[in-house]
């Protein structure tokens, strides 16, 4: 049986993407929600204040505040291990800088944790996913050194208020986004200069570190992880310009995780630092702040493997943000053009393993698809269910063949819920339907399409189901 007994099965999801109610009861606009939906080709837009008459996919999302405990019922009815969820900063710290946490913010995450608890459902917290809030523009979100620290105040509050209840935490989803979706990754313009970025990624850095310390010290039991992107890439071909500028773009990608995971910026970025003459804001005892507070676990998202060469670099749009300038020939496509490759999962969890030592968990992987209510009012997701099973498999070889310490897979959307990079409803990855459409219009009626059923087979034999 290469599943560990204690594999944490279960399913990812975020605040802004799934919550709606985006200033009910007291909670700030954050980032996510002053960004309209990519329509007609053209990509989501995001506007300085939230305007009337513009439309916002996050301020209704698929009203998971309203519908929490349904929705609840339905990941434990598949028999959920664990639950991914984020905390919205905006619903604890309206503005991100406010002198006392939000009491109706607090309130509806104890409702929130207390029912996963009652299932038996161990929570899986992110700090901040892709919702700085809007508040902390004063200060320039991430570029400045307050937002820092006004997020470690934000992430006491939590960890001591949710102490005993919740043991696992993640600082930033994809902190690698910095280099390529800044906005979400921290409210940092994507057409910013490399400086500012790398300014606000230092903050990050600095604002991690003191949380895991933190998390720590109010728990030994607590387990804190970083979140990493997985972009990782084949070089084009075997020409040596390829292979070292794969391995450039390698390096943009990995450096995040080596600050979090090993404490302190490897050589290749400082010395890339130096040459590009960005300075990073460093005051006294940051080094120590950054060697204390290495993380526990890696935890990283999988969806697709790109190809990089010669021409990579600097190469930074396109679906998600990122786009190689090279296509795999042997991959097929998502409808969003992203490429398929389960093989690469177990590659991402090699690299990842054998170059920190760390234990590895996959905390995002799913399909974006268009799905069909048929006339019998289901929803026969067979591709979802071949795509997810293929992905499981390579991760079961990972354990068994290649020994790697997995603790547990979340995949992305258990419910569907609203695109990162798009803000569309139709781009659907869960396991349950909600029936609304990309403008918000719907009678928002969860229905369990056939993965629903598949993916609580899995879970109850432990993977068995698979082979
Ligand atoms: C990850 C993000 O990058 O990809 C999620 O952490 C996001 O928030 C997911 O939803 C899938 O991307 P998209 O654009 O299809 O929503």
């Amino acid at each position: 049986m290469p599943f560990p007994d204690n594999f944490l099965w279960g399913g990812a999801t975020s605040a802004a993407q799934i919550e709606g109610a985006y200033n009910k009861d007291g909670k700030g606009i954050s980032t996510a929600d002053v960004m309209t939906l990519a329509e007609d080709g053209h990509p989501r837009e995001i506007t300085e204040i939230v305007e009337e008459e513009r439309f916002y996919p996050t301020h209704q999302a698929i009203k998971h505040y309203d519908y929490y405990e349904e929705d609840i019922a339905l990941f434990a009815e598949m028999g959920f291990k664990v639950y991914r969820l984020s905390f919205a900063w905006t619903r604890i710290f309206p503005n991100g800088y406010d002198d006392e946490p939000n009491k109706q913010g607090l309130d509806f995450y104890d409702k929130v944790i207390n029912l996963c608890l009652s299932y038996g459902i161990e929570p899986l917290v992110t700090l901040q996913h892709f919702d700085t809030p809007m508040g902390l523009q004063k200060f320039h979100f991430w570029k400045g050194r307050e937002t820092s620290d006004y997020y470690v105040r934000y992430a006491q509050t939590v960890i001591n208020h949710f102490k005993g209840r919740v043991h696992y935490w993640l600082t930033f989803n994809e902190i690698n986004n910095m280099s390529t979706m800044s906005w979400n990754a921290g409210g940092i313009p994507t057409g910013a200069s490399e400086e500012d970025k790398m300014i606000a990624a230092y903050h990050q850095f600095i604002a991690s570190a003191k949380v895991v310390k933190l998390a720590h010290e109010i728990d030994e039991n607590n387990l804190v992880g970083m979140m990493y992107n997985g972009h990782f890439s084949y070089p084009n071909s075997s020409h040596p310009d390829d292979i070292q500028g794969n391995e450039d773009f390698q390096k943009l990608m990995m450096f995040y995780a080596d600050v979090q995971v090993r404490g302190e910026y490897p050589l290749y970025k400082l010395k890339e630092l130096e040459r590009l003459n960005i300075k990073l804001p460093m005051l006294d005892g940051d080094k120590l702040i950054l060697k204390e507070g290495t993380v526990d676990f890696i935890s990283f998202s999988y969806y697709l493997t790109h190809v990089c060469g010669r021409n990579t670099k600097g190469i930074f749009k396109g679906l998600n943000g990122l786009e190689t300038g090279y296509k795999n020939p042997y991959l097929e496509r998502s409808e969003w053009g992203w490429p398929i490759n389960p093989k690469g999962l177990r590659f991402a969890l090699n690299t990842l393993y054998y170059r920190y030592e760390k234990p590895v968990m996959i905390v995002e992987n799913g399909l974006g698809a268009r799905d069909k209510v048929t006339s019998d009012g289901r929803i026969h997701d067979d591709y979802r269910i071949d795509y997810l099973k293929r992905h499981l498999l390579e991760i079961e070889k990972a354990i068994d063949l290649d020994g790697i310490p997995v603790m547990g897979y979340t995949s992305w959307g258990p419910i569907d819920l609203i695109s990162a990079s798009t803000g569309e409803m139709n781009k659907r990855y869960g396991f349950i339907y909600v029936d609304v459409d990309d403008h918000g219009v719907g009678t928002y009626k969860r229905v369990k399409k056939d993965s629903f059923y598949w993916y609580k087979k899995v879970i109850a034999s432990n993977g068995e189901s698979l082979t």
